[in-house]
Order: C-alpha cells, then sequence, then structure tokens
C-alpha cells in the first residue's frame, strides 16, 4: 500500500470503530473540524491523563490551571496575535485554491529530501556491504546536485521569512516552478498575509458589543493568571503551571485529518525561571519531554529534534518534537524559551506590576518562561497511526489490530461468555460488575468468540476474558493478550491485580520519574 492508502484505510477504521468522526456529517461535514466518537473520547482522556499526571502529579513544582477560552481583547494585543500571527497565503488563480507559501516550499524541499534519498538506497543496493553513505552522499553528482538546489531554496525561504519579505517567498515558488496540485499550473497571486483568529461578538452588560477572539493558544490563559498562582499557591520560581484546552485557528491549509484543524486541544505548560537560566531549563525539558514520547513505547526512532531557524517574536530559542507520521516526520510538540516577553507585555498593556521576589537573591524581576506545548489531536493520531496492523495469521485468515500502549486503550478488559446460556452471563456479570470499578470494561455476548476476538482487536483492547463450563466448576477464566493472542487460565481472584499490573500508568511514570529526576 502507497502511504497515501495506508493513511485512507487509518481514516476509515477510526470512522468505522468509532474514534473520529467529521464533524456535521449528516450536513456534509465542515472542514478541518472532527468529533471524538465513544472510543476516541476514552483513549483521548487516557493520553490527557497521561500528560497531566506526568506534569502536575510528578513535579512538586508544577500545578494546573483551567481558564476560560473567552479571554480579554486586549491580551490579544499584548501577545502580539493581532499584530503578527499570520500565515503568507498565495491563491492559484486557475484552481483558486489557496495554500500557505511556505508549506508549498516545504513540499517541494521534502520532495529533494526524498530523492536524495532514493539515490542513497540506489547505491545501498549497487553497493552492498562495502556502501558507505557519508562517502556516497559527499561525491554523488545526483546527490550534490539535489542538496546544493535544496541548501539554497532552504536558506532563501527562511531569510525570506525572517524579513517577512512576501515578494521573494512568492519569487522562490516561481523560481522553483513549483505548481497547485490541483490545477498543475504555474498561475500565483501575490502572497498576502492572512490572521489565524477566529473573532466573535461579545454582548455588553450596557447593550453594546465588542470583538473578542477565541484563542488560538491556551498559553495566555496561564500567563494571565501568572499572579494569582504564585501568591495563592505560595510558588517559588523555578515552578509551573501546566493546562489542557481547547485552542482555535483558521488553518488555510487544514489536511491530514486530525493533524491540523480548526478547533483543537493543546496540552501546555509554562515553566517560569530566573533571567539567565532559561538555556539550562530549555535543554532539561527537551530531555524530560522526549523521555515522556518514548516512554509510550510506539518506536524511539519516530521521534526527532527539530530546531528552528526563523524564531517566534517572542523566542530565543526553539525546537519541535518531530513524529513520524503516515505522511512523514512532521511536529508533535513545541518547547520555546519565550524570554520575558510575555510577562513583560502583559505589565505594559494591563498597567499591572507583574513581578517576582526573589527571597534566595533579594531581587525582584520578570521571570523568563521555558513553555512545552503538545497537541493532544497530534498525539492521538501518532499513538493511533503506529498501532494500526493488518496482520496475516495461520491458515491464510488476516486480523487487524490496534497494538495500543495498554495503559491508552480505550477499553482495558472484554468479558466474554462463550455461549449465551447455562448461567454462563450471569457469571460473566457478575465478573464485570467486581471489576468495573477498576477498568472500563466492555461486556460482549453476540457472535462467535472469534468475532468477538477480532472486534476487540480492532478497537485495542489488550486483554479479554472468557467465562466457559470450567468457569462454574474450578473458579478460573482464560485471559487472551491481544498482541500474542496467548491464552492463560487464571483464577477470578487475581484478575484484577493481574490485569492492573498490564495496563496501569504507573510503569510509564517510574521510567520518566528516573529519567527526570
Ligand atoms: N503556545 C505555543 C503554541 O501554540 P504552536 O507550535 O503554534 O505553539 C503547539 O502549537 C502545538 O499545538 C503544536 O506542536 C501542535 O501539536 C498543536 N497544533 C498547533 N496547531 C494545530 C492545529 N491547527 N491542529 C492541531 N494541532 C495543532
Amino acid at each position: 500500500m502507497t502511504q497515501e492508502e495506508v493513511f485512507k484505510t487509518l481514516v476509515a477504521h477510526a470512522k468505522e470503530y468509532g474514534f473520529i468522526f467529521q464533524s456535521s456529517e449528516i450536513y456534509d461535514g465542515l472542514s478541518a473540524v472532527y468529533d471524538y466518537g465513544q472510543m476516541g473520547v476514552e483513549m483521548k482522556n487516557n493520553i490527557k491523563k497521561y500528560w497531566w499526571e506526568a506534569m502536575v502529579h510528578l513535579n512538586d513544582n508544577i500545578v494546573g490551571i483551567d481558564s476560560a477560552i473567552f479571554m480579554h481583547p486586549r491580551i490579544w494585543e499584548a501577545s502580539g496575535h493581532v499584530g503578527a500571527f499570520n500565515d503568507p497565503l498565495i491563491d492559484n488563480k486557475d484552481s483558486k485554491k489557496r495554500y500557505r507559501a511556505d508549506v508549498l516550499i516545504e513540499e517541494y524541499l521534502a520532495k529533494l529530501e526524498e530523492k536524495m534519498n532514493k539515490e542513497v538506497e540506489k547505491g545501498r543496493r549497487k553497493f552492498g556491504d562495502a556502501f558507505n553513505e557519508e562517502q556516497f552522499r559527499a561525491t554523488n553528482p545526483n546527490v550534490l546536485r539535489s542538496k546544493t538546489k535544496y541548501d539554497e531554496v532552504h536558506a532563501r525561504m527562511t531569510k525570506a521569512l525572517n524579513d517577512n519579505d512576501l515578494k521573494e517567498l512568492r519569487q522562490i515558488i516561481v523560481d522553483c516552478e513549483i505548481a497547485c496540485p490541483i490545477s498543475g499550473t504555474k498561475n500565483w497571486t501575490d502572497v498576502r498575509q492572512f490572521n489565524l483568529m477566529f473573532s466573535t461578538q461579545l454582548g455588553n452588560v450596557d447593550g453594546g458589543v465588542g470583538t473578542i477572539y477565541l484563542r488560538p493558544e491556551t498559553a495566555q490563559g496561564i500567563f494571565v493568571n501568572f499572579l494569582n498562582v504564585q501568591k495563592t499557591g505560595r510558588m517559588k520560581v523555578p515552578f509551573g503551571i501546566a493546562q489542557i484546552g481547547k485552542a482555535f485557528r483558521n488553518e488555510i491549509v487544514a489536511r491530514q485529518f486530525i493533524f491540523r484543524m480548526r478547533e483543537f486541544e493543546q496540552m501546555e505548560m509554562q515553566f517560569f525561571v530566573r533571567p539567565g537560566e532559561e538555556m539550562k531549563w530549555f535543554s532539561q525539558w527537551k530531555q524530560t519531554r522526549l523521555a515522556w514520547h518514548k516512554a509510550l513505547g510506539l518506536g524511539d526512532e519516530k521521534y526527532r529534534f527539530h530546531d528552528h531557524e526563523k524564531l517566534a517574536h517572542y523566542a530565543n530559542a526553539a525546537t519541535d518534537i518531530e513524529f513520524e507520521f503516515p505522511f512523514g516526520f512532521k511536529e508533535l510538540e513545541g518547547i520555546h524559551s519565550r524570554t520575558d516577553f510575555d510577562l513583560s507585555q502583559h505589565q505594559k498593556f494591563s498597567g499591572r506590576k507583574i513581578q517576582y521576589f526573589d527571597p534566595e537573591t533579594n531581587e525582584s524581576y520578570t521571570p523568563y518562561v521555558i513553555e512545552t506545548s503538545i497537541g493532544l489531536d497530534r498525539t492521538f493520531l501518532a499513538v493511533l497511526s503506529s498501532s494500526y496492523c493488518e496482520e496475516a495469521l495461520e491458515g491464510g485468515e488476516t486480523r487487524v489490530v490496534l497494538r495500543l500502549p495498554a495503559c491508552l486503550a480505550p477499553v482495558k478488559l472484554a468479558v466474554l461468555p462463550l455461549v449465551k446460556k447455562d448461567g454462563l452471563p450471569e457469571k460473566a456479570r457478575e465478573i464485570l460488575d467486581s471489576l468495573r470499578f477498576d477498568f472500563n470494561c466492555q461486556y460482549d455476548e453476540k457472535d462467535s468468540i472469534g468475532k468477538r476476538y477480532r472486534r476487540q482487536d480492532a478497537i485495542g483492547t489488550p486483554y479479554c476474558i472468557t467465562i466457559d463450563h470450567d468457569t462454574l466448576e474450578d473458579g478460573c477464566v482464560t485471559l487472551r493478550d491481544r498482541d500474542t493472542m496467548v491464552q492463560e487460565r487464571i483464577p477470578i481472584g487475581r484478575l484484577r491485580d493481574i490485569v492492573e499490573e498490564r495496563v496501569s500508568m504507573k510503569p510509564l511514570f517510574k521510567k520518566i520519574h528516573k529519567i527526570c529526576g
């Protein structure tokens, strides 16, 4: 299957099994907006729990908040979003489709990279064991040609973005002969800036109306509550404030399913530090966050850092943790050193003094900030896409199985009576009732046991138990493992502890704590 076919299959599977639905589907859908179904919401909640507990409960000096989506409009002037939260857009005059100019160029660069990699693979096949990749990349004329072009275009794009030079961005598209993927033509308009914030009207008590914005990031809710939390929580720098919540962006290039949405969720943490210590904390948070990702067991090789060359207006260092999605390596989480930009701006715009008195140095200062900002929906997609597996079984059968990390699986345990008679359903329900306080369980008595196993495999349930006639005699059930399909006989009294040990988040937390502690 091509990458595109794999992705289509994944999207269809997510719908068929109640993970993700297109928003407003019966009205033909709303573009780049999605609903989480009965399985999706469980998994999403589990991801939130993994992040929240790792951030807030494992760290003495990090606390959480839940701030409102609607905020005073001046906040977005202070943060720079009114003036600078723009995407450079270009339209193709024939297809009438609108694109982000930088994304068109990045896709062109990705093609060059793919070309170089293909050449290297050809060399590897040709030279076998004697192949030296470094030497090949440094000498092969085809690779060198692509590399020179790549470096030149990349440097031009970085400079144009840094200088906000829209004419030059258009010129790069023209020079590289980039065509519209829909019309195939190179008939482009000028590049224009487009603000990404959604606005709406707030009715005032005096009958007037004011324009307010749907927040484009959760971070500002943390900054404007800095004093509240620091004072009421008696927090001492360094400390962090975490929050999970919805954010809204009027994305133009809204493709790739839940990767880029107009309404999405972020899990953000702002860590306040002494000025001058930000780089130490920046590298520490890079490692801490990578460890959090890797503990999920999706594959260490699927993650990489991508340091920013073009820094946002508020940052003095920034990196992305990229994940290998079915459509290539893309940003999953951003880690930014935001200096004292946000707190200073809010001090200026609100007229309130936002400073911290450090009892250790006897000084007052505006703390610097390290931000970790991860998309909940992108994490969902990372987990789902790397867990989907079509497996050939003995006898020519295949099964679709979601090899989800057990602690994130929507359903932890399926309780299945072998037949719908002889007192087995009653016994199964008795067991279910004793376990539902500990895990999200599902009861299923319809169809053959084989079909029921397949249904549970498809939603990633790590364990199934079968209640058979022997259960009534010996008080044991058959416990079946999703991944190995191995079955073991277990006394009912030990079920809770055995399953708990295998589906708990605790081992992940212990691993992260050891790395970070
Ligand atoms: N407060 C900083 C901030 O918002 P960002 O890099 O714009 O930084 C952080 O966003 C994370 O939010 C991204 O790494 C990504 O995972 C997620 N994200 C951003 N835009 C998104 C969108 N349109 N749809 C889904 N997730 C998005």
